[in-house]
């Protein structure tokens, strides 16, 4: 397989952990495990007591699927396979598609979401959204560039990196147009449950349409991306059934403790995710501020969900040099939106994690000297 370098990930292999501080995290902070472990009841306690570090299932930990399958409805356990998520873009796209097929992709978006698929010699369309509009993905442009070898439409709301929620009238014409041309739907949801506004969520696509697959997992709106547990959900057996045989040729099982632990969080799902939404509404609010302060220098589109979003740099100054120049002098990671491929005019902001309020000042002193 011939794959390009996963130019984000090359990124933060270089300076994420090197770098004293980041404000491009996409992640809440990680659980500590023994405070996730206060969070546990009594059957999920004894079986973290009791945990052997055998293989697991293959399909993931049954509890675990049943425990996935009630975020949605309409879904059963058997609709749910445990993968890590970046293994489920991967395994997803090898059944799915082959040389020849034409895919409409989010972008820009995570690079996986778009690259396996030129990977295995698919085209691939990519569907920008307007900036001017509140990073809009306008639904038109699929029906526009629809053919008839088009396979997959991939979608990804909360939107990495622009933050952008669709409205609910915009995605049920998307779901509406790829059940009209008879068209695979990926739903990537990493960022899902962490709308600011309840009424803003927006179904998870596999809710809507047989032929979607809905793609969650821990680590994102749970802040548990070191278990490296996700799902793929679809009501479709076939390729169900492909995938799980798929994955036969990643990991074959997911890990026993990261199962455990990530059905004590999906238990306390409520209790997590108020605790991450308070500080991610903390963050929001100091943001919203910062960029008032400094409309001069960037632009920006207030997100509606997630852990994420993509200012513009108004200045002269390209933002790869910007955030070069910042990470030398502050010692803050951030990212520029080179990584996407997508312009040198934007950078990713990540405002999950707890420090956001102590960076944010270590920044704003930077941009005052500027
Ligand atoms: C939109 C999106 N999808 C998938 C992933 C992959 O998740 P993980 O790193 O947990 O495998 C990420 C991670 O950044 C993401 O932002």
């Amino acid at each position: 397989m011939d794959i390009e370098p996963f130019a984000l990930e090359r990124y933060f292999a270089k300076y994420e952990f090197s770098t004293k501080y980041s404000l491009s995290s996409s992640d809440c902070d990680g659980w500590a495990v023994t405070d996730l472990l206060k969070l546990a009841d009594s059957q999920t306690k004894k079986m973290w007591e009791d945990l052997k570090l055998g293989y697991t299932e293959s399909l993931g930990l049954p509890l675990l699927r049943e425990e996935v399958a009630k975020l949605y409805s309409g879904i059963q356990a058997d609709d749910v396979l445990i993968i890590t998520p970046e293994e489920g873009i991967f395994i997803a796209m090898q059944c799915l598609l082959t040389k020849g097929n034409h895919v409409i992709a989010v972008h820009p978006g995570y690079q996986s979401l778009y690259v396996i698929a030129e990977s295995l010699g698919a085209e691939v369309t990519k569907w920008q959204p307007d900036e001017k509009n509140n990073w809009r993905f306008d639904p038109a442009f699929l029906e526009k560039n629809i053919k008839p070898n088009t396979k997959l439409i991939v979608m990804n709301f909360p939107h990495n990196p622009t933050g952008s929620l669709a409205s609910k009238e915009d995605y049920q014409q998307i779901v509406t147009i790829a059940k009209k041309n008879n068209v695979h739907l990926f739903s990537d949801e990493m960022y899902r449950l962490l709308e600011f506004d309840p009424s803003n969520r927006l179904p998870s696509a596999v809710e809507l349409y047989d032929k979607a697959i809905s793609l969650f997992g821990m680590s994102k709106t749970f802040g548990m991306a070191g278990a490296r547990i996700g799902w793929v959900v679809t009501k479709n057996k076939t390729l169900y059934q492909k995938m799980a045989t798929f994955k036969d040729y990643t990991t074959i099982c997911s890990s026993a403790p990261s199962e455990i632990l990530s059905l004590i969080a999906l238990r306390a799902k409520d209790t997590i995710i108020q605790k991450h939404l308070a500080r991610i509404k903390r963050n929001l609010a100091l943001l919203d501020k910062f960029f008032k302060r400094y409309k001069n220098i960037f632009s920006w589109v207030k997100p509606k969900a997630g852990t994420i979003c993509f200012p513009k740099l108004l200045t002269n100054q390209n933002s790869f040099d910007f955030c070069e120049e910042v990470r030398k002098q502050t010692g803050i990671l951030i990212l520029p939106s080179t990584v996407y491929g997508y312009d040198n005019n934007h950078f990713r902001l990540g405002f999950g994690r707890e420090n956001v309020p102590e960076v944010l000042k270590v920044f704003e002193e930077y941009v005052e000297e500027k």
